[in-house]
């Protein structure tokens, strides 16, 4: 069983040992590894179930650090890069041939993020390699936001998690790149994309496309609960289901149902701050997974700001095959 705990120390011998460790970051728990060792790599994939064609993100310290790993950096990415690193934002870069093919998945870029979280910003700074780091949940399944997550999934399969509380982002990190001089936003996440055109004006969204190839965290169906999840008028689908006797969860914005259980409704924020509801979507949806009803059923945020990242994890959640 994984040792929960907050040894930097212990971290760096076991990941130095090609063994894995579960991070903290801002946005989500990361499984990481050795990124320049393949078999280290490897075993990652293995942990999560995660097919292989499913590139990873590198973690490094620090943008000076994140030079050594790419062949260069455009300059719009690099005024990104100094604006918000450390912090949930990762960028597709040209990758430098030291990164072993099974990172990229043999793309010709490779992701790359300064995670913001004082106990992995540590670790990054005591280790002569970065850290490959999928998001720490068996692949299709939800994203930790505590120890507690990963260590109830993967605990078995891990020696260590190192303890850094509970995410504040929530989400996982804004993905960013360059096709000629477009940016493009490739995954919503914890950055919002009005934050990220105050710096280089107007960006593309990618994020879209039900099944690409190149970027499985965008597939359909992804951040899935293992129980029906259903979205649409909560007041109408509450009525649906009681009036077949199903029981069912609800998950909303700022609400609370008088004919629904308290263990059986979560409002992710009550005062609708589309911040607090991030940190708390993935957290929320655990919980109501792992109670005894039938279905779950959600209401969709305010498209704006976090709600259209908090939108495209709960669309993807609510769509199965
Ligand atoms: O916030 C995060 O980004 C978290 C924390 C742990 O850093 N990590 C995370 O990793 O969410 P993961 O593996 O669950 O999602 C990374 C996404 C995947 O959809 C993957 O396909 C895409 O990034 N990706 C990684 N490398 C890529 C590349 N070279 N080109 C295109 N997409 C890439
Ligand atoms: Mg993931």
């Amino acid at each position: 069983m994984a040792i929960i705990g907050q040894d930097i120390l212990q971290a760096k011998s076991i990941l130095e040992a090609g063994e894995l460790v579960a991070i903290p970051t801002e946005t989500v728990y990361g499984l990481a590894g050795n990124a320049l060792n393949p078999t280290a790599v490897a075993s990652i994939f293995e942990t999560k179930n995660r097919p292989s064609f499913d590139p990873l993100i590198i973690h490094v310290p620090s943008l000076v650090v994140a030079e050594n790993y790419v062949n260069e950096i455009p300059a719009t990415l690099r005024r990104l890069a100094e604006e918000f690193w450390p912090g949930p934002l990762t960028l597709l870069l040209p990758r430098n041939k030291i990164i072993p093919d099974i990172v990229t998945s043999g793309l010709d870029r490779v992701a790359v993020r300064v995670p913001s979280h004082p106990l992995t910003l540590k670790l990054l700074g005591q280790l002569e390699f970065p850290l490959a780091a999928p998001s720490a949940n068996p692949f299709g399944y939800i994203s930790p936001t505590s120890p507690q997550h990963v260590d109830a999934q993967l605990g078995g399969k891990i020696p260590y998690i190192l303890d850094g509380g509970a995410c504040r982002v929530g989400l996982e990190s804004t993905i960013v790149g360059m096709e000629g001089d477009e940016v493009i936003v490739y995954r919503l996440g914890g950055l919002e994309v009005s934050e990220i055109e105050k710096v280089v004006g107007k960006v593309s969204v990618k994020s879209h496309s039900s099944s690409n190839p190149q970027a499985p965290g965008l597939l359909e169906s992804h951040y899935a609960p293992t129980k029906p999840f259903i979205i649409g008028d909560l007041d109408d689908l509450i009525k649906e289901y009681q009036g077949k006797d199903i029981l069912c969860a609800v998950l909303s914005l700022d609400k609370s149902f008088s004919s629904i259980p308290d263990d059986y409704q979560i409002a992710l924020s009550p005062s609708a701050d589309l911040k607090e509801a991030a940190t708390h979507l993935f957290s929320a949806m655990r919980t109501l997974d792992s109670s005894n009803v039938q279905v779950i059923v959600a209401e969709l945020m305010p498209d704006k700001g976090l709600g259209r990242a908090i939108n495209d994890r709960l669309k993807r959640a609510s769509s199965k095959g």
